[in-house]
Protein backbone atom coordinates (compact mmCIF):
# COMPACT_ATOMS: atom_id res chain seq x y z
CA UNK A 1 0.00 0.00 0.00
CA UNK A 2 1.26 3.41 -1.04
CA UNK A 3 0.28 7.04 0.78
CA UNK A 4 2.22 9.62 -1.48
CA UNK A 5 3.77 10.55 1.41
CA UNK A 6 6.78 11.60 -0.26
CA UNK A 7 5.57 13.07 -3.71
CA UNK A 8 7.54 15.57 -4.87
CA UNK A 9 10.38 15.12 -2.08
CA UNK A 10 14.27 14.52 -3.51
CA UNK A 11 16.06 12.58 -0.96
CA UNK A 12 20.05 11.50 -0.35
CA UNK A 13 20.39 8.01 0.42
CA UNK A 14 24.09 6.95 2.54
CA UNK A 15 24.76 3.23 2.69
CA UNK A 16 22.89 0.73 0.82
CA UNK A 17 24.58 -1.96 -0.36
CA UNK A 18 22.97 -4.82 -1.60
CA UNK A 19 19.10 -6.02 -1.05
CA UNK A 20 19.42 -6.96 1.99
CA UNK A 21 20.72 -3.35 3.30
CA UNK A 22 18.29 -1.16 5.84
CA UNK A 23 19.02 2.09 3.15
CA UNK A 24 18.13 -0.39 0.30
CA UNK A 25 14.95 -1.26 1.65
CA UNK A 26 14.10 2.47 2.95
CA UNK A 27 15.23 3.56 -0.79
CA UNK A 28 13.01 1.31 -2.46
CA UNK A 29 10.38 2.22 -0.36
CA UNK A 30 10.98 6.32 -0.42
CA UNK A 31 10.83 5.80 -4.36
CA UNK A 32 7.65 3.99 -3.57
CA UNK A 33 5.72 6.92 -1.80
CA UNK A 34 7.18 9.68 -4.62
CA UNK A 35 10.33 10.49 -4.50
CA UNK A 36 13.28 11.09 -6.23
CA UNK A 37 16.56 10.17 -4.89
CA UNK A 38 20.36 10.01 -5.15
CA UNK A 39 22.14 7.14 -3.78
CA UNK A 40 25.76 6.73 -2.62
CA UNK A 41 27.83 3.62 -1.63
CA UNK A 42 32.17 3.59 -1.26
CA UNK A 43 33.83 2.41 -4.39
CA UNK A 44 35.29 -0.57 -2.85
CA UNK A 45 30.96 -1.21 -1.95
CA UNK A 46 29.85 0.16 -5.41
CA UNK A 47 32.36 -3.00 -6.64
CA UNK A 48 31.08 -5.48 -4.36
CA UNK A 49 27.31 -4.92 -3.98
CA UNK A 50 24.64 -4.46 -6.29
CA UNK A 51 23.71 -0.87 -6.25
CA UNK A 52 23.51 -0.47 -10.00
CA UNK A 53 19.81 -2.74 -9.63
CA UNK A 54 18.74 -0.31 -6.66
CA UNK A 55 19.67 2.68 -9.06
CA UNK A 56 17.89 1.04 -11.76
CA UNK A 57 15.29 0.33 -10.24
CA UNK A 58 14.50 4.02 -8.49
CA UNK A 59 15.65 5.78 -11.85
CA UNK A 60 18.02 7.16 -9.26
CA UNK A 61 21.89 8.07 -9.92
CA UNK A 62 24.73 7.13 -8.15
CA UNK A 63 27.53 9.32 -6.63
CA UNK A 64 30.66 7.16 -5.16
CA UNK A 65 31.58 8.63 -1.61
CA UNK A 66 33.54 7.52 0.99
CA UNK A 67 31.43 8.69 3.81
CA UNK A 68 34.55 9.53 6.04
CA UNK A 69 36.18 12.32 3.52
CA UNK A 70 35.22 15.58 3.60
CA UNK A 71 35.67 16.11 0.17
CA UNK A 72 33.83 13.49 -0.68
CA UNK A 73 30.69 14.57 0.99
CA UNK A 74 30.49 17.76 -0.10
CA UNK A 75 30.85 16.55 -3.62
CA UNK A 76 27.22 14.38 -2.64
CA UNK A 77 25.83 17.41 -1.50
CA UNK A 78 26.75 19.54 -4.06
CA UNK A 79 26.32 17.33 -6.88
CA UNK A 80 23.04 15.89 -5.01
CA UNK A 81 21.54 19.64 -5.55
CA UNK A 82 22.58 19.28 -9.23
CA UNK A 83 21.14 16.12 -10.23
CA UNK A 84 17.57 16.77 -8.04
CA UNK A 85 17.18 20.44 -9.45
CA UNK A 86 17.83 22.14 -6.04
CA UNK A 87 17.79 21.67 -2.16
CA UNK A 88 16.76 18.04 -0.68
CA UNK A 89 14.08 17.21 1.84
CA UNK A 90 15.30 13.93 3.40
CA UNK A 91 18.74 12.41 3.86
CA UNK A 92 19.19 9.15 5.29
CA UNK A 93 22.93 7.94 7.02
CA UNK A 94 22.80 4.51 7.38
CA UNK A 95 26.62 3.84 7.41
CA UNK A 96 28.45 1.51 10.10
CA UNK A 97 31.71 -0.28 9.94
CA UNK A 98 33.93 -1.40 13.12
CA UNK A 99 37.31 -2.74 11.97
CA UNK A 100 37.98 -3.98 15.77
CA UNK A 101 34.64 -6.23 15.34
CA UNK A 102 35.90 -7.28 11.91
CA UNK A 103 39.43 -8.35 12.95
CA UNK A 104 38.49 -10.19 15.82
CA UNK A 105 39.47 -7.32 18.46
CA UNK A 106 37.38 -7.28 21.81
CA UNK A 107 36.70 -4.33 23.53
CA UNK A 108 39.29 -5.14 26.25
CA UNK A 109 41.87 -5.73 23.79
CA UNK A 110 40.94 -3.23 20.86
CA UNK A 111 42.98 -0.97 18.77
CA UNK A 112 42.55 2.48 19.04
CA UNK A 113 43.90 2.80 15.36
CA UNK A 114 40.72 1.11 14.78
CA UNK A 115 38.13 2.64 17.45
CA UNK A 116 39.37 5.78 16.02
CA UNK A 117 38.29 4.46 12.21
CA UNK A 118 35.13 3.22 14.19
CA UNK A 119 33.86 6.44 15.17
CA UNK A 120 34.69 8.14 12.03
CA UNK A 121 32.84 5.41 9.85
CA UNK A 122 30.09 5.02 12.25
CA UNK A 123 29.27 8.71 13.96
CA UNK A 124 31.86 11.56 12.40
CA UNK A 125 30.31 10.81 9.06
CA UNK A 126 27.06 11.67 9.96
CA UNK A 127 28.24 15.23 11.40
CA UNK A 128 30.45 15.35 7.83
CA UNK A 129 26.63 14.60 6.06
CA UNK A 130 25.09 17.37 8.26
CA UNK A 131 28.02 20.17 8.33
CA UNK A 132 27.78 20.30 4.22
CA UNK A 133 24.28 20.13 4.02
CA UNK A 134 24.19 23.31 5.97
CA UNK A 135 27.12 24.92 4.72
CA UNK A 136 25.91 24.24 1.38
CA UNK A 137 21.80 25.21 2.49
CA UNK A 138 21.47 22.02 1.11
CA UNK A 139 18.02 20.77 2.55
CA UNK A 140 14.13 22.59 2.56
CA UNK A 141 13.00 23.78 5.64
CA UNK A 142 10.96 21.10 7.70
CA UNK A 143 13.46 18.44 5.63
CA UNK A 144 14.52 15.95 7.79
CA UNK A 145 17.71 13.93 8.28
CA UNK A 146 17.73 10.49 9.83
CA UNK A 147 20.66 8.24 10.68
CA UNK A 148 19.96 4.40 11.91
CA UNK A 149 21.22 3.56 15.32
CA UNK A 150 21.08 0.92 17.63
CA UNK A 151 20.22 -0.30 21.48
CA UNK A 152 23.80 -0.62 22.92
CA UNK A 153 24.37 3.21 22.70
CA UNK A 154 22.15 2.62 25.86
CA UNK A 155 22.43 -0.73 27.02
CA UNK A 156 26.03 -3.25 26.72
CA UNK A 157 25.22 -6.47 24.29
CA UNK A 158 28.11 -8.63 24.77
CA UNK A 159 30.13 -8.38 20.96
CA UNK A 160 29.10 -5.36 20.13
CA UNK A 161 32.25 -3.88 20.61
CA UNK A 162 33.26 -0.32 20.06
CA UNK A 163 30.11 0.44 17.99
CA UNK A 164 28.45 0.62 21.40
CA UNK A 165 30.47 4.10 21.79
CA UNK A 166 29.96 4.87 18.13
CA UNK A 167 26.05 4.69 18.27
CA UNK A 168 26.15 6.70 21.63
CA UNK A 169 28.36 9.38 19.16
CA UNK A 170 25.72 9.07 16.44
CA UNK A 171 23.18 9.73 18.88
CA UNK A 172 24.59 12.87 20.51
CA UNK A 173 25.60 14.05 17.03
CA UNK A 174 21.55 13.93 16.02
CA UNK A 175 20.82 16.12 19.23
CA UNK A 176 23.34 18.56 18.99
CA UNK A 177 23.37 19.36 15.37
CA UNK A 178 19.55 18.95 15.49
CA UNK A 179 19.25 22.28 17.65
CA UNK A 180 21.05 24.35 15.77
CA UNK A 181 19.43 22.81 12.51
CA UNK A 182 16.26 22.91 14.58
CA UNK A 183 16.65 26.76 15.37
CA UNK A 184 18.07 28.88 12.51
CA UNK A 185 16.30 26.14 9.38
CA UNK A 186 13.89 24.28 10.71
CA UNK A 187 15.29 21.13 10.06
CA UNK A 188 14.63 17.45 11.83
CA UNK A 189 17.43 15.43 12.89
CA UNK A 190 16.71 11.78 14.70
CA UNK A 191 17.67 8.48 14.64
CA UNK A 192 16.38 5.26 14.44
CA UNK A 193 17.13 2.53 17.00
CA UNK A 194 16.46 -0.68 14.88
CA UNK A 195 16.09 -4.36 15.96
CA UNK A 196 19.02 -6.60 14.82
CA UNK A 197 18.42 -6.98 11.21
CA UNK A 198 20.08 -9.50 9.11
CA UNK A 199 22.05 -7.61 6.76
CA UNK A 200 25.66 -7.43 5.61
CA UNK A 201 26.63 -5.51 8.96
CA UNK A 202 24.36 -7.66 10.84
CA UNK A 203 25.74 -10.93 10.18
CA UNK A 204 29.48 -9.37 11.22
CA UNK A 205 27.80 -8.66 14.98
CA UNK A 206 29.10 -11.86 17.35
CA UNK A 207 26.34 -14.63 17.84
CA UNK A 208 23.69 -12.37 15.70
CA UNK A 209 21.47 -15.74 15.01
CA UNK A 210 21.17 -16.49 19.00
CA UNK A 211 20.62 -12.27 19.93
CA UNK A 212 18.15 -12.01 17.16
CA UNK A 213 16.19 -15.25 18.61
CA UNK A 214 16.59 -13.54 22.29
CA UNK A 215 15.18 -10.37 20.87
CA UNK A 216 12.29 -11.60 19.31
CA UNK A 217 11.49 -13.56 22.77
CA UNK A 218 11.73 -10.19 24.30
CA UNK A 219 10.00 -7.90 22.08
CA UNK A 220 6.07 -8.04 22.72
CA UNK A 221 5.53 -7.38 18.97
CA UNK A 222 8.08 -9.46 17.07
CA UNK A 223 11.92 -7.86 15.56
CA UNK A 224 11.28 -5.08 13.52
CA UNK A 225 12.35 -6.16 9.92
CA UNK A 226 14.20 -3.57 7.31
CA UNK A 227 11.26 -3.51 5.85
CA UNK A 228 9.29 -2.59 9.12
CA UNK A 229 12.60 0.56 9.06
CA UNK A 230 11.63 1.34 5.98
CA UNK A 231 7.85 2.09 6.51
CA UNK A 232 8.50 3.77 9.40
CA UNK A 233 11.81 5.68 8.10
CA UNK A 234 9.17 7.31 5.32
CA UNK A 235 7.27 8.78 8.22
CA UNK A 236 10.08 10.82 9.16
CA UNK A 237 10.80 12.06 5.79
CA UNK A 238 7.51 12.92 5.59
CA UNK A 239 5.76 15.90 6.71
CA UNK A 240 3.75 14.35 9.03
CA UNK A 241 6.37 14.18 11.57
CA UNK A 242 7.41 17.99 11.24
CA UNK A 243 7.61 18.91 15.12
CA UNK A 244 9.96 15.65 15.49
CA UNK A 245 13.50 16.47 15.96
CA UNK A 246 16.70 15.75 18.29
CA UNK A 247 15.06 12.32 18.96
CA UNK A 248 17.04 8.50 19.37
CA UNK A 249 13.37 6.77 18.28
CA UNK A 250 13.35 2.98 19.24
CA UNK A 251 11.86 1.09 16.48
CA UNK A 252 12.39 -1.96 18.04
CA UNK A 253 9.11 -4.25 18.97
CA UNK A 254 9.14 -3.34 22.33
CA UNK A 255 12.26 -4.44 23.22
CA UNK A 256 14.01 -1.58 24.54
CA UNK A 257 11.40 -1.33 27.59
CA UNK A 258 11.59 -4.72 28.32
CA UNK A 259 13.18 -6.48 31.52
CA UNK A 260 12.03 -10.17 31.24
CA UNK A 261 9.11 -11.85 28.66
CA UNK A 262 7.24 -14.59 29.45
CA UNK A 263 8.87 -16.13 26.32
CA UNK A 264 12.53 -15.28 27.31
CA UNK A 265 11.66 -16.70 30.93
CA UNK A 266 10.30 -19.89 29.20
CA UNK A 267 14.11 -20.65 27.58
CA UNK A 268 15.61 -20.73 31.30
CA UNK A 269 12.78 -21.87 33.33
CA UNK A 270 12.25 -25.32 32.23
CA UNK A 271 9.17 -25.22 34.56
CA UNK A 272 7.03 -22.97 31.96
CA UNK A 273 4.97 -25.21 30.06
CA UNK A 274 2.64 -22.28 28.43
CA UNK A 275 4.99 -19.62 26.46
CA UNK A 276 2.27 -17.58 24.78
N1 LIG B 1 21.78 -4.94 10.93
C1 LIG B 1 21.53 -4.65 12.19
O1 LIG B 1 21.33 -5.54 13.05
C2 LIG B 1 21.42 -3.22 12.62
C3 LIG B 1 20.70 -2.88 13.78
C4 LIG B 1 20.64 -1.54 14.18
C5 LIG B 1 21.31 -0.58 13.43
N2 LIG B 1 22.01 -0.95 12.30
C6 LIG B 1 22.70 0.10 11.54
O2 LIG B 1 22.08 0.23 10.27
C7 LIG B 1 23.02 0.85 9.39
C8 LIG B 1 23.04 0.09 8.08
O3 LIG B 1 23.57 -1.21 8.26
P1 LIG B 1 22.93 -2.51 7.61
O4 LIG B 1 22.59 -3.42 8.72
O5 LIG B 1 21.90 -2.15 6.62
O6 LIG B 1 24.19 -3.19 6.90
P2 LIG B 1 24.88 -2.93 5.47
O7 LIG B 1 26.17 -3.68 5.54
O8 LIG B 1 23.96 -3.28 4.38
O9 LIG B 1 25.14 -1.35 5.45
C9 LIG B 1 26.28 -0.74 6.01
C10 LIG B 1 26.74 0.27 4.98
O10 LIG B 1 27.79 1.11 5.46
C11 LIG B 1 28.55 1.42 4.30
N3 LIG B 1 29.84 2.00 4.64
C12 LIG B 1 30.85 1.43 5.36
N4 LIG B 1 31.91 2.27 5.40
C13 LIG B 1 31.55 3.38 4.71
C14 LIG B 1 32.20 4.61 4.39
N5 LIG B 1 33.47 4.86 4.80
N6 LIG B 1 31.54 5.52 3.64
C15 LIG B 1 30.28 5.29 3.20
N7 LIG B 1 29.61 4.15 3.47
C16 LIG B 1 30.24 3.22 4.22
C17 LIG B 1 28.70 0.06 3.63
O11 LIG B 1 29.22 0.12 2.31
C18 LIG B 1 27.27 -0.43 3.71
O12 LIG B 1 26.53 0.00 2.59
C19 LIG B 1 24.35 0.87 10.15
O13 LIG B 1 24.53 2.14 10.74
C20 LIG B 1 24.14 -0.18 11.22
O14 LIG B 1 24.99 0.01 12.32
C21 LIG B 1 22.06 -2.23 11.87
Amino acid sequence: MTYNLLKGKTGIIFGALNDRSIAWKIAAKAHEEGAKLVLTNTPVALRLGTLEKLAEDTGSQIIPADATKSEDVENVILKSMDILGGKVDFILHSIGMSPNVRKGFTYDNLRYDNFLKTLDISALSFHKILLFARKHDAINKWGSVVAISYVAAQRTLYGYNDMGDAKALLESIARSFGYMYGRDKKIRVNTISQSPTMTTAGSGVKGIGSLLDFTERMSPLGNATADDCANYCVTLFSDLTRKVTMQNLYHDGGFSSMGMSLKAMTQYDKSFNNCD
